[in-house]
């Protein structure tokens, strides 16, 4: 089976260097095709440029964030991109694997073979997250019966967007399955829709004893205000100013 491998993207001064690194795992997993969904209205022509230096087959969509939860307290980040490669997915593809991978995680290429078997849903450890340092689902006898996560927050998966992948004909059983603009609530409403129970979940990771990929994060670091007439040499003043 083919791993469609969903990344939500966005322009800030981070993403080359985030989509390099992402493109540069890629490459090494065999019947990948990466799908770049751009949080904006046409896509970016940085990213343009760069996807066909991968050798990967791929996607690239835009879809940029509804302009009203912009404004909220807590954005929904990388929402409006997942749902228009979910609408990609049902309109072009019959079987496969999808699976959620954001831009500034860290993916071992162990984690490729173990999802693309998946049936159903399958489910593995996610590391760095929250305050435990860990997400993952909880194994009784090789079953899910629970799930280790510092953000319960009430949720019937509480899992991290990394921590799962969904068999595409499992997808397409469930036309109304979707994402919600709920910040943190996303994973679980999605699994939720997929009228997912417990007993399906096929865990992965050596009985989730393996971290094989992690919630990384790139500090953001605010530019300092550049005065164009500082790094201009004097003849290049000159120059502008005629
Ligand atoms: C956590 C979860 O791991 C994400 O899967 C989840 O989408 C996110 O929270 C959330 O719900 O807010 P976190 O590291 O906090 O992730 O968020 P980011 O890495 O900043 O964003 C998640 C993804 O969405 C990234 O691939 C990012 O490029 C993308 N994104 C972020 C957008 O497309 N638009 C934005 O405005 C911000
Ligand atoms: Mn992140």
């Amino acid at each position: 089976p083919v791993i469609y491998f969903i990344t939500p993207t966005y322009p800030r001064r981070e993403q080359v260097a985030e989509l390099i690194r992402l493109g540069q795992t890629l490459m090494h997993v065999p019947n990948l095709h990466w799908i770049l969904a751009d949080d904006s209205a046409t896509c970016n022509p940085m990213v343009i440029d760069l996807l066909p230096r991968f050798g990967l087959p791929y996607t690239h969509l835009a879809s940029p964030m509804p302009e009203i939860y912009r404004h909220v307290s807590i954005v929904p980040r990388g929402v409006a991109n997942r749902r228009a490669a979910l609408a990609w997915i049902r309109a072009n593809i019959k079987s496969g694997v999808i699976y959620f991978g954001d831009d500034d995680n860290t993916f071992d290429l162990k984690l490729f073979k173990e999802i693309r078997d998946t049936r159903k849903v399958s489910m593995f450890p996610v590391g760095l997250i929250g305050e435990y340092s860990i997400s993952s689902p909880i194994l009784k006898e090789g079953k899910v019966v629970g799930f280790f996560d510092s953000w319960p927050a009430k949720r019937m998966f509480p899992v991290d967007m990394a921590g799962f992948a969904v068999n595409i004909e499992f997808l397409l059983q469930h036309p109304n399955a979707t994402m919600p603009y709920k910040a943190g609530y996303e994973e679980d409403r999605f699994l939720r829709s997929l009228g997912l129970t417990l007993d399906q979940i096929e865990p992965k990771a050596n009985g989730c004893t393996e971290v094989l990929v992690w919630h990384t994060q790139t500090t953001k670091r605010t530019p300092p205000v550049l005065r164009i007439d500082s790094v201009l040499d004097n003849s290049l003043k000159d120059l502008l100013q005629t």
